[in-house]
């Protein structure tokens, strides 16, 4: 059964810290915090606990794991070489929600790597993973603690949710800062490429690199003839079982449309859902919100997005409604995987001011 015990997350207690890196270092698994969501920890060096982790997340195999530092010089046995430019990114962002992809050493076993001779590398900022790493003293392969297609978890209870059996402990450090998993870099070219947006943004890097671009196969609808270079990105993640359609115009237009399309399915006896913000959710008067957060704080959507999908799923709804949240310097991060959750299911207003509720 899964043990669940509870942990200071600004202060972890050494005890608890102690009996989670001892279930490490025998092969099992641990889920815990990160600064971004939470992860399923398993020891990064060794087959059979990556072996562990993919059976319990019920996820497929040539899908890579993230391999969780502590300190920069536990970098250098696991990779075939640092260029330039990681230490730049390092220096700046690490720790932190960045993820870098090198070449990887002999060290690193293809089944943490899903066959690939790359490996992804993060070493986070939260206490209790930093704690964790230190004293199980092994890069810790961790992808997020989820089922596999369901949305990341943000807090213990998530995990719970979908790993409870099915791993032997989970950390409760409460819930996570960001609510968005790490940006991944490849580092293995020329410039930076980002594979999967994250709360550090193409802009962050582009400041601080002079040059920073997106994988083609991530931008807009997947496209058949471009892979992702993270295959963890095609896959349709965070599907909630109901429909999904993402309203975009302005936000009069959203409102109404939403509205109209509400009622409509009200009528046929369809339970409706919608994705809101502090700012609209009086216009949706009597329909069932879930608020997300407020556009003035673009990080407050973030942090609760994949909590809100997953209420989602617990009331059992068959149509959501969402805004759509492309503004600011999240909203990349935020719209990859909103739109992934609804099917690329969008909704557009024609010309401006006054759109058709088409
Ligand atoms: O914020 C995060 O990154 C969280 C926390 C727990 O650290 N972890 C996380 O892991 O999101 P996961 O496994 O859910 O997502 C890892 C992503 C996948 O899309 C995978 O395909 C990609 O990283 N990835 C891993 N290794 C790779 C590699 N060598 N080359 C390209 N993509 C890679
Ligand atoms: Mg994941």
């Amino acid at each position: 059964n899964t043990k669940i015990l509870t942990v200071n997350e600004y202060d972890p207690e050494p005890e608890v810290i102690r009996e989670a890196a001892q279930v490490l270092k025998d092969g099992g698994l641990v889920a815990f915090p990160t600064e971004t969501v939470y992860g399923l920890g398993g020891d990064g060096l060794n087959p059979e606990a990556s072996g562990k982790i993919y059976a319990a997340k019920g996820r497929p195999s040539d899908n890579p794991l993230i391999l969780h530092i502590a300190e920069r010089e536990e970098l250098i046995p696991l990779t075939a070489e640092i260029p330039q430019m990681a230490e730049r990114l390092m220096d700046t962002f690490w720790p932190g929600p960045m993820t870098l992809i090198f070449r990887k050493s002999e060290q690193v076993p293809y089944e943490t790597t899903g066959g690939l001779d790359t490996v992804a590398v993060r070493m986070p900022s939260h206490p209790v993973a930093r704690r964790l790493i230190q004293e199980a003293g092994l890069p810790i392969a961790a992808p997020s603690a989820n089922l596999s297609g369901r949305p990341s978890p943000t807090s213990a209870s998530h995990v719970e949710e979908d790993l409870n059996g099915r791993i032997d402990m989970i950390l409760d450090g409460g819930d996570v800062q960001i609510g968005l998993e790490s940006t991944i870099i490849d580092v293995t070219g020329d410039a930076p490429v980002i594979l999967r947006p994250g709360f550090i943004s193409r802009e962050d890097v582009e400041a601080l690199m002079g040059s920073c671009t997106l994988d083609p196969a991530i931008v807009g609808k997947p496209d058949l003839n471009l892979r992702p270079k993270a295959p963890g990105m095609k896959y349709r993640h965070y599907a909630p079982q109901a429909d999904m359609l993402i309203v975009e115009g302005d936000p009069d237009f959203v409102t109404r449309t939403i509205c109209a399309k509400a009622a409509k399915d009200l009528a046929e006896g369809k339970k409706v859902a919608v994705l809101c913000t502090e700012e609209s959710r009086a216009a949706y008067g009597d329909l069932s919100c879930h608020t997300v957060g407020t556009r003035g704080n673009e990080e407050t959507i973030a942090h609760n997005l994949f909590r809100c999908l997953r209420e989602f799923d617990e009331e059992k709804v068959d149509m959501i409604y969402s805004e759509s949240f492309r503004e600011g310097t999240l909203g990349g991060a935020i719209m990859n995987r909103l739109l992934k959750a609804a099917g690329y299911h969008v909704l557009q207003q024609i010309g401006g001011a006054h759109g058709s509720l088409s």
